[in-house]
């Protein structure tokens, strides 16, 4: 009998918090046309606060043995992103946003556990694992309601990954190679529930924002 390996206990584990996240009602209404572009907009500004702290992270682990085969540059969404939000709010795009509560609970989150690896690995396969996934579904139906050419929806396009499927692969062989232990391993499983729980809650933070604005 073979053991189950890591990468597929891990998504079966949170197999059932990946599904709260991807119906959430605000995604849900976006994915089925019922959102506008100022939804997808406001999605997108969050998503800077978030890759803001990620990618800080990732810098501060490059030299950590742990945390090293996961972090590869053609991963890094900042600038792309930093491109969708002067297209979808004007070059004063700064400005223009500001973190929601989840959010700034997120970052902080991803902040604090910048000095564990697994932690930290955690917050980073949640992203971008989800972005290489379910992101290019995302990023051809935003196209496809709000008329996107490639400005906009760049942060879903990784220009230096050839097939996506074999780095997602690789990425996946580094989580069944990574050296944790059972309760390591149990730590890191619960940290990525606490990134999918923080997605969930900013579709909910989202969709109240829009309420209210209406
Ligand atoms: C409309 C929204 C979403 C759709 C349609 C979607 C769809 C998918 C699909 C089809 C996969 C499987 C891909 C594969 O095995 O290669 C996947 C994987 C994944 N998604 Fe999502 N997803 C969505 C939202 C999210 C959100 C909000 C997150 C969390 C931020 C997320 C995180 C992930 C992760 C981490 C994986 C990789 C699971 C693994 O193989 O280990 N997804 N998604």
């Amino acid at each position: 009998m073979t053991a189950t390996r890591f990468s597929a206990r891990l998504a079966e584990r949170t197999r059932a918090s990946h599904s709260d996240s991807e119906g959430a009602a605000f995604m849900r209404d976006l994915m089925q046309g019922r959102g506008t572009k100022s939804d997808y907009a406001a999605l997108s500004a969050q998503h800077w606060f978030i890759y803001d702290a990620l990618e800080a992270g990732a810098t501060g682990l490059a030299a950590d043995a742990e945390a090293a085969p996961f972090l590869h540059p053609e991963l890094t969404r900042l600038p792309a992103l930093e491109r969708d939000l002067e297209h979808l709010f004007g070059s004063q795009w700064r400005r223009a946003i500001t973190p929601l509560p989840t959010t700034e609970a997120y970052a902080q989150r991803i902040r604090e556990v910048s000095g564990w690896p697994a932690g930290f690995i955690a917050h980073h396969y949640t992203r971008y694992l989800g972005d290489l996934s379910g992101g290019q579904f995302i990023a051809r139906l935003m196209s496809r309601h709000f008329g996107f050419e490639r400005r906009g929806v760049e942060f879903y396009a990784f220009d230096d990954i050839d097939d996506l499927d074999a780095f997602k692969n690789t990425y996946r062989r580094a989580l069944d190679d990574a050296p944790w232990n059972d309760v390591e391993r149990e730590r890191m499983i619960d940290e990525t529930l606490i990134a999918y729980r923080f997605n969930s809650d900013l579709f909910v933070d989202l969709l109240r924002q829009k309420q209210a604005a209406a």
